[in-house]
């Protein structure tokens, strides 16, 4: 289990702090996982993710998933359901509006663009070992993503750690001991105890009121993220989670509240 301690830090945009003197009654976070589910889901969402992919470079996955949204948006409209990090990002950074992000699994930088596109002064602390020829694309490393964040008027600090999350991670929090973040996305090392370690080393770190996002917990070939998401995060009392396991490769989100 995560070794959590007690957070002093806070994303502002969705808690609710009692004033000097007073009491705090409840805990801080406002807004449940289904509230900014709601906002991750509707058609607006489908096209502002449409337009978010037609900014970036491509590869054979983003021209799928390109199509992919076109489709479900012409036949189903409205009535589509449907959810996956690029439009959770959206959602999240909409809302908690971040200052920083930290990301395990970069790749292109899709997902710390879809951030940037909401919250360009965002700092991003980014995690990759840049394995070459991901799921058989390229996967160029820091000076791709560094291009593609260019095209988002990304202005915040963009801090690479290159290597195994395994091995980067402790030094990293060892080195940067108050450091807390609005957002953490883990997307890197998708076995099972590879995703276990991954998320107990960020999720102390997760700010009261920060969002922990965890992809491809229905991918056919790692079935079992769906377990790992659910010890972790949807049996914990200090998050309200939502996760999107039907369609697609998934998607789970969590806010913690304490
Ligand atoms: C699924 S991709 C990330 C996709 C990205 N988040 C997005 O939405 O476009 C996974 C990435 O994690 C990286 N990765 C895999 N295992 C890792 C590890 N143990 N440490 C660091 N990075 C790792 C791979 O190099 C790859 O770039």
């Amino acid at each position: 289990m995560p070794a959590y301690s007690t957070m002093d830090q806070y994303v502002e945009a969705i808690c609710y702090k009692a004033a000097v003197g007073q009491t705090q009654w409840y805990p801080p976070l406002m807004l449940s996982a289904e509230s900014i589910a709601q906002r991750a889901i509707g058609a607006d969402r489908i096209q502002e993710a449409i337009a978010l992919l037609g900014r970036l470079s491509h590869d054979d996955y983003s021209e799928y998933l390109s199509k992919y949204y076109q489709e479900g948006a012409s036949r189903f409209g409205s009535d589509w359901r449907y959810a996956d990090i690029v439009t959770v990002l959206l959602a999240l950074a909409e809302q908690l509006q971040p200052k920083s992000y930290l990301e395990i699994g970069v790749r292109r930088g899709r997902s710390v663009c879809t951030v940037a596109s909401k919250a360009p002064a965002c700092d991003f602390y980014m995690f990759d070992m840049w394995v070459s020829n991901y799921a058989g694309m390229e996967n160029p490393g820091p000076d791709l993503v560094t291009q593609e964040l260019d095209k988002f008027g990304h202005s915040g600090k963009r801090v690479f750690t290159d290597g195994n999350s395994h091995a980067t991670l402790k030094p990293f929090f060892k080195a940067n001991a108050n450091l807390a973040f609005d957002i953490i996305t883990v997307d890197g090392d998708h076995t099972y105890d590879g995703a276990v370690e991954d998320l107990c080393e960020v999720l102390p770190r997760l700010k009261v009121g920060g969002a922990i996002v965890f992809d491809d917990v229905c991918h056919p070939k790692h079935r079992y993220l769906q377990d790992v998401w659910n010890q972790l995060i949807e049996n914990d009392p200090r998050f309200t989670a939502w996760t999107c396991a039907d369609i697609g490769y998934g998607v789970g989100f969590a806010l913690r509240k304490w």
